[in-house]
């Protein structure tokens, strides 16, 4: 059976860094994010008799290529683990597009591991709750969990693997959000947030940063609701630089910024001082994520494409999560 599936990414505002099960991909502390709709992969599974063995292909510039071995290991392993969950015993044709470049700070693997997991769980024929969907997308890379759901999403840190699931806490349609996406750097970052991650506990703050946490949650949830632009700035600003503190004191130490990152910081904190209601964040990667509402939206677009080392801005609004689609890729 061949099944399509289409998978937003999605920006923490609550970010998740270490685990303490590596192997299941257990959080160390719940986080909260919010779907991208220009900023997503497509991914065709197809299960058949026909193959004899699995094979994994990239749609790269409108050709299609082999996935690099590294990535296709990790996406053959998590067609294994489908297989298993469900006894299908057919080996899997995968073909996947992303809109995005791959390994640059946007979730590729979040959106990529969602779409994987809707629809190879889909070519399965059998049937899987969101929740179940949720848990599943974690083990393959633990953000994934949080594109599956719609709009704005909270992934629990429990002590088991079915109790680590990711749920809706507000639909796409809930706020005029916007999330510029700006890129300062397309290159494969160097080092991955999954290898970043294993070292956490090597910084003094990553205790401190874990047990701030439920706070900010707290106080995020209660922005959303109110729709109040500078209070979940300046939250979403705060556990942005609290998450890079620790990476950059762990040992070894991780720096994801480049100096276009910092100007971009710069040039959203003097545009503040100006009215403009616009926030940064930045996950593992040296690309920004402005956040601000739609009126702000075109301002802030401008200010970002005259700024130095800046290459492109890709402007994104709240999504729905992953689901499946009609048109396959092959
Ligand atoms: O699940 P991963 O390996 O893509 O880790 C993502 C970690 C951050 O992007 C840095 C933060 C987050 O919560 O998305």
């Amino acid at each position: 059976m061949k099944t399509t599936a289409i998978a937003p990414s999605n920006i923490a505002f609550v970010k998740y860094w270490g685990k303490f099960d590596p192997d299941l991909r257990l959080p160390l502390n719940d986080s909260l994010s919010m779907n991208t709709d220009q900023a997503f992969t497509t991914t065709t599974v197809e299960f058949s008799k026909k193959y004899t063995a699995d094979s994994v292909e990239i749609i790269f510039d409108g050709n299609l290529v082999p996935m690099a071995q590294k990535e296709s290991q990790r996406v053959i392993a998590h067609i294994e683990r489908i297989r298993q969950k469900t006894g299908c015993r057919e080996f899997a044709r995968i073909v996947t597009k992303n809109s995005f470049p791959m390994g640059v700070g946007v979730a590729s693997s979040a959106s990529g591991f969602a779409a994987l997991t809707v629809a190879a769980c889909g070519a399965t024929g059998s049937v899987f709750s969101e929740r179940e969907l949720t848990v599943l997308a974690r083990i393959g890379s633990g953000s994934a969990c949080r594109s599956i759901p719609d709009g704005f999403v909270v992934w629990k840190s429990a002590a088991t693997s079915e109790q680590s699931y990711a749920y809706s806490v507000f639909p796409q349609d809930h706020w005029n959000l916007v999330d510029t996406i700006v890129f300062v750097d397309t290159e494969e970052k160097k080092v991955s947030s999954s290898d970043g991650m294993e070292y956490v506990r090597s910084s003094p703050f990553w205790k401190a940063r874990v047990e701030g946490v439920p706070s900010t949650i707290k106080k995020v949830m209660e922005a959303l609701q109110k729709k109040d632009i500078d209070e979940l700035g300046s939250l979403i600003e705060s556990d942005a630089f609290s998450m890079h503190a620790v990476m950059m004191t762990q040992s070894p130490p991780v720096l994801y910024w480049s100096g276009a990152t910092i100007r971009v910081f710069r040039a959203i904190w003097d545009a503040r001082t100006q009215g403009i209601r616009a926030y940064c964040t930045v996950d593992a990667g040296a690309n920004v994520h402005v956040i601000c509402e739609e009126a702000s939206s075109q301002q802030v677009v401008k200010i970002c494409n005259t700024i130095e080392g800046v290459i492109k801005t890709v402007v994104c609004r709240p999504a729905p999560g992953a689901h499946i689609v009609d048109a396959h890729l092959f």
